[in-house]
């Protein structure tokens, strides 16, 4: 059953393609996350839709399943177990104090409960924690989930672990354990972005344009819709929201002409001199590093081309999308 997905206020979209990423979630349902997974990728690539399609998936496969948004107080319980929707409930009403902290919480908790109710396949899904408590909190989260999967409290027949983030910071945190195993999502495919391209009601830009300028991510194209696309408006609060004028002019000339570099080609900054500067802007979630390879075994879902100079895509490094380049270019010209 394909979920409908509120795409902007007053438009609702059906669920479309990412056939490799559920196909991903099946083969975790099938074989156990033997560690969390920790799912990262750019900024409104499609994580959260994936999720919460993978929720239903993993019910229409026999598991009990908790999904969580502790960011947004929002939850799904696909169980039999009352108690667990109910005490989710009362958490996301605020019934317990801070309503995030308590999701957070209580996605583990009630998750050791249903192995403890003889639940034999459970699956936690755990949607942009690290925001909701805080970068120290991390990684002793993921060591929570982790602790679940290696000593649940009755034996099960299949566990299914995943938390979705955004944040490049987090990932650097996370990395340094080995807790959890870190795997990268990108945009849509091309193919699977013009479906959803194509259910856009009205006149629109041809579709080789907003490809080109959203490399396939769907919360931009969201954006541009509702700015009647125009895309210069999107750039424009994409450099605000950012702050990235003040970023580039806090920069020296060697690292502005680094930065220069970087536009054509990211992985300029994938060099001695250029990792500093490159950590920083994975921080402000402009652009994403350390790519593996191309090999879907590596990526929950369709991974992106090799190297598409013209998106952004580097070997190693990628801008998290081709407005994002766009809204640097433009503060560097400024400056
Ligand atoms: N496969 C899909 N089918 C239909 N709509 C989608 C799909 N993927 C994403 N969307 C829509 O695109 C927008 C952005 O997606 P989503 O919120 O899932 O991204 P995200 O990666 O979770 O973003 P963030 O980094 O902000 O958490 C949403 O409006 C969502 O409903
Ligand atoms: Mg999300």
């Amino acid at each position: 059953m394909r979920i409908k997905l509120t795409f902007v206020p007053g438009l609702e979209v059906e669920f479309v393609d990412r056939e490799m990423s559920l196909k991903k979630m099946e083969e975790w349902a099938r074989e156990s996350t033997r560690h969390p997974q920790v799912v990262f990728g750019p900024e409104g690539c499609g994580k959260t839709a994936w999720l919460r399609q993978s929720a239903v998936l993993l019910k229409e496969l026999g598991f009990h399943v908790i999904y969580v948004d502790p960011l947004r107080k929002y939850f799904e319980a696909y169980t039999d177990v009352k108690e667990v929707a109910r005490r989710l409930a009362d958490a996301a009403a605020g019934v317990l104090g801070n309503a995030r902290a308590w999701l957070a919480t209580l996605a583990i908790d009630l998750t050791k409960l249903l192995i403890e109710r003889m639940k034999k396949k459970v699956a936690v899904l755990v949607d942009d924690v690290f925001q909701a408590i805080g970068l120290n909190e991390a990684a002793l989260y993921v060591k929570a989930l982790l602790g679940l999967i290696e000593y649940p409290p009755r034996s099960i027949d299949a566990i299914v672990a995943v938390v979705a983030t955004s944040e490049g910071v987090t990932r650097r945190e996370i990395g340094r354990h080995r807790w959890a195993h870190l795997t990268p999502m990108w945009n849509m495919p091309r193919d699977g972005f013009r479906q959803l391209y194509d259910k856009l009601p009205g006149e629109k830009p041809p579709f080789e344009k907003v490809w080109r300028a959203t490399g396939g991510n769907p919360n931009l194209l969201a954006e541009l819709y509702k700015a009647r696309w125009d895309a210069d408006s999107v750039v424009k609060e994409l450099l605000r929201e950012k702050r990235i004028k003040a970023f580039v002019n806090s920069l020296s000339d060697a690292e502005r002409e680094l930065l220069r570099r970087a536009l054509d080609d990211p992985d300029a900054l994938f060099t001695r001199e250029g990792i500093p500067l490159m950590d920083k802007l994975v921080d402000m979630n402009l652009l994403v590093d350390t790519l593996p390879e191309r090999d879907p075994r590596f990526w929950a879902g369709e991974p992106p081309p090799e190297k598409d100079l013209g998106l952004g895509i580097g070997k190693d490094v990628a801008w998290q999308t081709p407005l994002h380049r766009e809204a640097v270019r433009r503060a560097l010209e400024g400056s």
